[in-house]
């Protein structure tokens, strides 16, 4: 059977950890050639590694994607690129506006917002001049209901909006860009983080109608529909895979302190 991907190049950004390693995994399964762009150079080795096991095409690229020589080098090491997925973020210091210092708040709008426009500023040429792309922002159900942390969320919402403006100017040259936003999802930072925020995180999960957070693979699912052709008449779409949780109408425990980015 043919693979979805087959002949596709992928950018997906924070793919050394997380959400991003198993949109790697999923990607590249598809036969997707993936490019991951991350900091975490470990982590982007060790997603590279899991692609190439099972036969499949990662190239681990060191960067930043809030700076723009960073990510114009990968795209020029990536070469044409079909598939752009925008996933790294950053929340390291935020929390109630109060405790917000100004380079916190510089930091998160640089890496999950900032960085979503100069990884598209990249992408959009090459997929201009081939008439065709996808690209995957993801956002957070934080965007849909200004829960928890000032600047994230923030920043999120600004990845929802920019999302529709980017889908409405390129969407006559065939580039598509949709927007997910996950709910909670149990990667393995926050497995690390659980000890220390039991509370939190076991008041969060009463909110969930099944009682149970999402996967990466929930996630990762929902992007591989998105960037293939079966999703031709996606664009512009904002989606939730939150289990529910966009849903609920009193949220008392969200304002709760949320694990700190290590
Ligand atoms: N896990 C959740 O519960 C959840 C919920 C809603 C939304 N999200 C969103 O999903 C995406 C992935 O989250 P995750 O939980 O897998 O996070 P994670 O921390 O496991 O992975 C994020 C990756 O981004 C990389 N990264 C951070 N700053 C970077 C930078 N400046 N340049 C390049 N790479 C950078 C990190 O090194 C890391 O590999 C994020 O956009 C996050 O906001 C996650």
């Amino acid at each position: 059977m043919e693979k979805r991907l087959s002949g596709k190049t992928a950018v997906i950004t924070g793919g050394g950890n997380g959400i991003g390693r198993e949109m790697a995994r999923t990607f590249a399964a598809q036969g997707a050639r993936v490019i991951s762009l991350d900091l975490d150079e470990p982590g982007n080795r060790l997603t590279a590694a899991q692609v190439e096991s099972v036969g499949g095409e990662c190239l681990p690229l060191r960067g930043d994607v809030s700076m723009a020589s960073d990510v114009e080098r990968a795209f020029r090491i990536a070469g044409p690129v079909d598939i752009l997925v925008n996933n790294a973020a950053a929340w390291a210091g935020d929390g109630f506006l109060l405790d917000v210092t100004e380079t916190a708040w510089d930091h998160v709008l640089a890496v999950s917002l900032k960085g979503v426009f100069l990884c598209c500023r990249a992408a959009v040429p090459g997929m201009l001049d081939r008439r065709s792309g996808a690209i995957i922002n993801i956002s957070s159900v934080n965007a849909l209901m200004g829960i928890s942390l000032a600047a994230y969320t923030a920043a999120k919402g600004g990845v929802v909006s920019l999302t529709k403006v980017l889908a409405l100017q390129y969407g006559a040259q065939g580039i598509r860009v949709n927007c997910i936003c996950p709910g909670t999802i149990m990667t393995e930072s926050s497995q690390h983080a659980y000890p220390q925020y039991k509370d939190y995180f076991e008041d969060l999960r009463t909110l969930y109608p099944a009682g149970e957070y999402g996967t990466p693979r929930d996630v990762a699912e929902l992007a591989l529909f998105l960037a293939s052709d079966e999703a031709k008449f996606m664009n512009g779409s904002v989606i939730a895979v939150d289990g529910a949780l966009s849903a609920v109408h009193n949220l008392p425990s969200c304002v709760a302190p949320s694990p700190k980015q290590g």
